[in-house]
């Protein structure tokens, strides 16, 4: 990820996290991000499974295609961004964490950010084999109200099952069984690898050995955004 001109008229960089496959450990990241460089941090599967868990006509209409592990709609998706977008907290930086996904997602957002006269500086490559992923979903474990992410043998919680913090239980999501997965893999090959062509494009890309620890991904990132 080359940070270019959103930077320069910014201050802050406007980084793109959605480059990689279901459990890449984007969201693992993520929070390191959004904390060094003091960004807004936007991710459009968190902001879909709370419409979900709210029933809202978003929710609604989004959850079919989570179970099955499909894509929603571009036109749902790019209408929840573009709404959160605008927050004050938004305005000077922000991460899209698991957007675009499409190239017509791309797109869109190309058209929202030139109105705002700004660029994405970077977007991150999570590059990982296939063959790596089941052991990693299938052993997360999630803190809903938080948001926090563990797993049962790479981040185990100090007690098992159990929110490190707050104490509450821990939660499966309801996507994360290998049936499924395959499924979300197939979307990803599918629909988002042409995302990543697309920013090559525009010279943006930075390739991340999404295999390695999670400390050693860290160092990666700081790098490439150094
Ligand atoms: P979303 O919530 O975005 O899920 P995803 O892309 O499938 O990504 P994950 O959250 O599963 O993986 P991650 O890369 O964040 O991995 P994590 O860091 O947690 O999307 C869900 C659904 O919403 C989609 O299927 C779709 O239906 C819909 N959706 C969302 N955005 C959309 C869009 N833009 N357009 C259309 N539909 C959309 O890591 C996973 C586990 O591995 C964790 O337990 C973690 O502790 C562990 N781990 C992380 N890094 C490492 C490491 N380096 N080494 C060992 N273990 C690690």
């Amino acid at each position: 990820m080359n940070i270019v001109e959103g930077r320069l008229l910014s201050g802050r960089p406007r980084i793109l996290n959605g480059g990689g496959p279901p459990g890449s450990g984007k969201g693992t990241q993520s929070p390191m991000i959004k904390d060094e460089y003091c960004l807004c941090h936007l991710a459009t599967g968190d902001m879909l499974r709370a419409a979900v868990a709210a029933k809202t006509p978003l929710g609604v209409k989004a959850k079919e295609a989570m179970d099955k592990g499909e894509l929603v709609s571009d036109e749902l998706v790019v209408g929840i961004i573009d709404e959160a977008m605008k927050k004050p907290s938004c305005q000077k930086g922000f991460i899209l964490d698991g957007f675009p996904r499409t190239v017509g997602q791309a797109q869109m957002l190309d058209e929202m950010l030139e109105k705002q006269g700004v660029k994405i500086d970077k977007v991150l490559d999570f590059a990982i084999d296939d063959s790596i992923l089941e052991e990693r979903i299938t052993g997360r474990w999630i803190h809903p109200a938080s948001g926090r992410s563990y797993h049962t043998k790479f981040a185990p919680p100090k007690v098992p099952g159990v929110d490190d913090v707050t104490g509450e239980p821990l939660i499966q999501r309801k996507d994360d069984t290998a049936a499924v997965l395959k499924s979300r893999l197939e979307a990803f090959h599918k629909q988002t690898e042409p995302v990543i062509d697309y920013y090559w494009k525009k010279g943006v890309v930075a390739k991340l050995h999404a295999e390695k620890s999670p400390k050693e991904v860290t160092e990666e990132v700081q790098k490439v955004l150094s």
